[in-house]
This record gives structure tokens, sequence and C-alpha cells, in this order.
């Protein structure tokens, strides 16, 4: 199986060279990805796969049909991009300005569509069905439940999915067992005092005041009221309020992320949060609301999937080509939309390039890809979609 995938994988890396160059230069913004899915169902189409468009808005659906095994492996890809202007000078960059794909989703969706053209390809059709999901707005952290909306995870059993990493060098895979990303909610809170005079304080209730004593309040309660072994980051990341240097401020806007990965610290947040601005507004009469929006969930990794596609690593690259992941990110990542229906697994594909000394972070301009990685990812995916199967169905 794994020599088949191999010999499937370079014979299309030059395709997929040109696939994701395409996908490159004509980057679309989250939730207008017209063109790239588009591109993206053709591509599914001459593999010969059954092709659904316009599923969750933008995104595009294909089903390979196997054997009759019982549940589907869905693969997931996304495929928007950042309102970032590109600077790699590459002569494949991107034709729209001020639009990037920065943080690889170009290279997200060539791996799928790598996959469902090595999966089609086999010569022996899979035991079940997998359906491929190319889906739209990951960046707003919107698009995974516009894919669910649509029924997308209707009798899937389990679900694989992949980042680019640029600090793990091109050739190697990054296997993580647990949370991979952290649970990212969205707070608002809004402080309302009372205007006055700038020189007569006694006789208004400062919202501006009482809002820097809620932002160190929330800080400081972190560290005394939270569990340290429990990581949560809390943002406040805009600000404001008043209108006159010499009029004292009767309403402050604070929003923020909220970051979190342990489900029993996530779950207490709003009201923690309540009291202790509940806590700072009170004595001084200003009133407040908190408007705590869960965002997304943490992406847990499942054990049994991990397994599998650590040794599919090992078994096709070598051992020395697993890097195992020690720690969590705190980074969002809609993937863990989908885990909250079945089991998954997300790894990251390295694309750093060895012989630079700097290899520039996602969302930077300058992020660039070592397109070697592409057919690592490929064969990746598609082995460990066999092998999958493969624990499934045997006896
Ligand atoms: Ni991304």
């Amino acid at each position: 199986m794994l020599s088949q995938i191999r010999a499937l994988a370079d014979k299309i890396s030059p395709r997929l060279i040109e696939i994701r160059r395409h996908l490159h230069s004509h980057p679309e913004l989250s939730g207008q990805e017209y063109k790239t899915a588009a591109y993206v169902a053709g591509v599914l189409s001459s593999c010969g796969l059954h092709v659904q468009e316009m599923v969750g808005k933008t995104g595009v659906v294909a089903e390979l049909a196997g054997g009759e095994a019982e549940g589907i492996l869905a693969i997931r890809a996304d495929m928007d991009a950042l309102p970032i202007r590109e600077l790699t000078g590459l002569d494949y960059a991107s034709d729209q300005l001020g639009i990037m794909h920065a943080c690889g989703h170009d290279v997200h969706t060539t791996v799928g569509l790598g996959t469902a053209m090595i999966l089609s390809q086999l010569e022996v059709p899979l035991p079940g069905t997998t359906r491929f999901l190319f889906q739209p707005a990951e960046e707003t952290a919107q698009g995974a439940r516009w894919m669910l909306k649509d029924g997308v995870m209707k009798d899937v059993a389990a679900v694989l999915g992949l980042h680019v990493y640029p600090s793990v060098m091109a050739g190697d895979i990054g296997i993580r067992y647990g949370a991979l990303t952290a649970a990212a909610d969205d707070l608002e809170i809004i402080i309302v005092g009372e205007s006055g005079h700038g020189a007569r304080p006694h006789e208004a209730v400062d919202a501006i005041w009482i809002a820097s004593q809620v932002i160190t309040t929330l800080q400081q309660s972190i560290s005394r009221t939270q569990n340290p072994l429990h990581p949560l980051v809390l943002t406040i990341g805009q600000i404001s309020g008043g209108r006159a240097p010499n009029v004292i401020a009767d309403s402050v806007k604070l929003l923020g992320t909220v970051r979190s990965l342990h489900p029993d610290t996530r779950e207490h947040l709003p009201q923690w949060i309540e009291n202790i601005v509940a806590g700072v507004c009170q004595p001084y009469g200003a009133k407040f609301e908190v408007n705590f929006r869960r965002g997304v969930p943490s992406v847990m990794n499942d054990e049994a999937l991990t397994q599998i596609t650590q040794s599919c690593v090992e078994e096709a690259f070598g051992s020395e080509h697993v890097q195992l992941i020690y720690e969590p990110s705190l980074g969002a990542e809609d993937f863990s939309v989908y885990l909250e229906h079945a089991p998954g697994t997300m790894f990251r594909l390295g694309v750093g390039f060895h012989d630079r000394p700097v290899n520039y972070p996602l969302h930077h301009p300058k992020f660039e890809v070592d397109e070697m990685a592409i057919a690592r990812g490929v064969v990746t995916m598609a082995y460990s979609a066999c092998r999958y199967w493969a624990s499934r169905t045997e006896p």
C-alpha cells in the first residue's frame, strides 16, 4: 500500500506544485472563496469524485465511494487567505493586492486535492467512504460551523486535518497528543459611569479609571485565582471611551480575547469575569455589561488516530522525521468544531527551509513554504486514511 501511495505521490508532485502556485497567486478572503471553490471542484470532478459546491456557503464537499464499511472518514482542508499584502517577491506571488495566503491554506487545499487524487487511484478501493471537506472562512472561525450546518459531519466516524508550520523543517511532521490549540472566546465589557467636569471628579463616576482597574484586577486574578497548571490568557486588545481631555468619561468599551486549554477553566470563565467586573464597579456606582461569546473549542487530538498518523510517518519517512510536539499552542483553529462531532487528529506539516537563517512565521507578509513538504503531506494524509480504514476493518 505504502509503495503504491509513494509512487502515485511522485507522479503527481509536479501537478501539485502547479496547483499550489495557482492557489497562491489567486488568494481569496474568508467567505469569498468563489474562484478557489470552483477550481477545487474542477480538480475533484476530474478525479471521478461526487462533488457538491456551495456547501457551508463557499465550501466544497466531495465523496470517494469505497466498500460497505460503516462510518465515513472525513479529510478537512481550509481554503481562505488573509488581508495581508504579500512581500515575498515570488514570481507566483499574490495577484490580489492586500490579500495573501500567509497561513498556508493554499498548501492545505493542495494536500487535500493530492490525497483525493491518490486515494481515487488505488488499485484496491478503500473499504468505506471518504469525504473531503474543503471549508471556507477558517481565519474568521466561521467556516467549520457553516459546513456543519449543511450536514457535512453526518455519519462521519473520524476526521483528519493538517496545518503547515514554518518552525518545523520541511520533511518533518509535527505530532501532538492531546490539546493542539486553545479554546478562543470573545469578550466585551462595557462600563457605564457618569460624566462630569474633569476638575470635579467627586461629582462624576469615572468610567476610564474604573476600566483601568477592571483590566488590572482581571490580570492579577488570573495569577491568584486560576489553577496555574491550566493555562489562561486574557488579552484586552481594544479600548474606547471618553470625548475630551477635560471631561470625565461616562462609558468605556473593552474588547478582548480569552484563550484556555482546560474545559473546566473555560466553563467557569463567564461567571468568573462577571464577578470581577461587578466587584470593581459596584463600590463606585458604575454600571456594567459583560458579553462573553463562545468562539471555537480547543483542538483535542484523539490518541488512537494520532498514533495512526505517527506510525504512518515513521514507516514512510523514518522516525527521525517525527517531531513530537510537547507544548500546545494558545492559537485557535476551527477544526475543533468538527471534533465536537467525531474524534479526529490534526498534524503539523513542516514547511521550513533548512538552509535559511529565518523562516518567517504564519501570518507574516514574507511567509514562505518549502514546496517539498507538499508530497510529504499528501503521503502522510493518504497513508493515514488507508491505515485508518485498515484499523476499522481488521478482525
Ligand atoms: Ni491557518
